[in-house]
């Protein structure tokens, strides 16, 4: 599958030969605001296909349908929009907000991998609308990693796992969100959470009344239990190090790392310390991360530092957990599986 990748800058030029490739049914990388995403025409399933090839992504896996405008929607959809859904579309889009609605016959069951529903996100980055209103169809787009490593925040992170599987990837800068969009279930009310994200509950809630969170969001799928959503059954995100998330308060967590890093160290593994800035100087001259100076930062800045682990080499990789609530519940969804809930209470051991 080895051909030529252009990488370009964001520009008119380079969005018009990005929804040319769209429009003749080549598969694409740009950038959103949570993550960037490989994006082909929704509706063409030979176009579609070619996205699961490249990212080597299992085909029971549906993808979201991204679209630029609401009047886009109801070609997509069964029915009407769920009143919910419409007070949701009004309140978040364009932005890192994914509803699942029923499909319309129109959207190819390669989209949905079978379901008879549809996830659709309006992105708010300006580069992913021109090039969803320059292809003139809905664009189907997961993120652009290589199934099963960290979500790409970067076109490098791009350029490094598709770097000849895919004709185009156009680089917008860095993702601002960083963690990939709130997916929720508008099939049902109160409407349910799949995936947490930028958008939380608590403004989910606000807007439309109420809101539920699936019960596997912090916890590990039972053997033989059924995904609420497929994505949920993959283990993401996965470094290369062993991670392990250290939980309690700030001054016991420090203890409990700095135990478990000069254990590692003498052992000889290559050991890292991720940790919030204003804990740096717990953990003195030991190798420590920073991954900014609160959750939201951590948010922006962990698939980045994930991939960066990977660079350095390292083995054994200790990071401060964070508490469940706000933008805090999407950063330890993906924190927990990135360390395939491997998670330690300081003090417990
Ligand atoms: O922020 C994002 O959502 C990024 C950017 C590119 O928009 N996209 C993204 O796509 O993260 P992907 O394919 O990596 O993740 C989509 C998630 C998966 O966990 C999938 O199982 C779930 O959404 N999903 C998609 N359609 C679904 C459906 N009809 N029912 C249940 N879950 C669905
Ligand atoms: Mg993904």
């Amino acid at each position: 599958m080895s051909m030529n990748t252009q990488f370009l800058q964001a520009s008119p030029e380079s969005i018009a030969l990005g929804a040319e490739l769209i429009r003749r049914g080549e598969v694409v990388g740009f950038p959103t605001e949570t993550v960037y995403g490989l994006g082909a025409d929704a509706l063409n399933k030979d176009a579609v296909a070619k996205i699961f090839k490249a990212k080597g992504r299992p085909g029971d896996n549906p993808l979201i349908v991204h679209v630029a405008t609401l009047d886009m929607i109801p070609a997509l959809i069964d029915g009407e929009m769920p009143e919910a859904a419409r007070l949701l579309a009004d309140a978040i889009w364009p932005g890192p907000l994914t509803m699942i609605m029923k499909k319309s016959a129109l959207v190819p069951a390669e989209v949905t991998a079978c379901h008879d529903t549809v996830g659709i996100r309006m992105p708010a980055d300006q580069v992913a609308r021109e090039l969803i209103i320059k292809s003139g169809c809905p664009i189907a787009a997961p993120s652009a990693n290589l199934s099963g490593k960290p979500s790409p925040t970067t076109a490098l992170h791009v350029l490094r796992d598709m770097d000849g599987r895919v004709p185009l990837i156009i680089d917008g800068g860095a993702s601002g969100v960083g963690l990939e969009s709130t997916v929720v279930d508008m099939t049902k009310y109160p409407p349910v959470v799949l995936r947490p994200g930028g958008v939380t509950p608590e403004m989910i809630a606000r807007i439309c009344g109420e809101v539920e969170l699936d019960d596997r969001l912090l916890k590990p799928l039972g053997e033989g239990e059924a995904p609420s959503s497929p994505g949920m059954k993959y283990l993401h995100y996965a470094p290369e190090g062993e991670l392990t998330i250290i939980t309690g308060d700030k001054d016991s967590v420090a203890a409990q790392i700095c135990i478990m890093y000069d254990e590692a160290i003498s052992r000889g593994y290559d050991c890292r310390i991720l940790a919030l800035d204003s804990h740096m100087q717990l953990y003195g001259a030991r190798q420590t991360t920073s991954l900014g100076a609160n959750e939201t930062e951590a948010a922006t800045r962990l698939f980045g530092t994930l991939r960066e682990m990977d660079d350095l080499g390292a083995e054994v990789i200790l990071s401060e957990g964070f508490t469940a609530e706000g933008v805090g519940l999407a950063l330890m969804n993906r924190l927990m599986r990135a360390a395939a809930f491997r998670i330690l209470e300081a003090g417990s051991k």
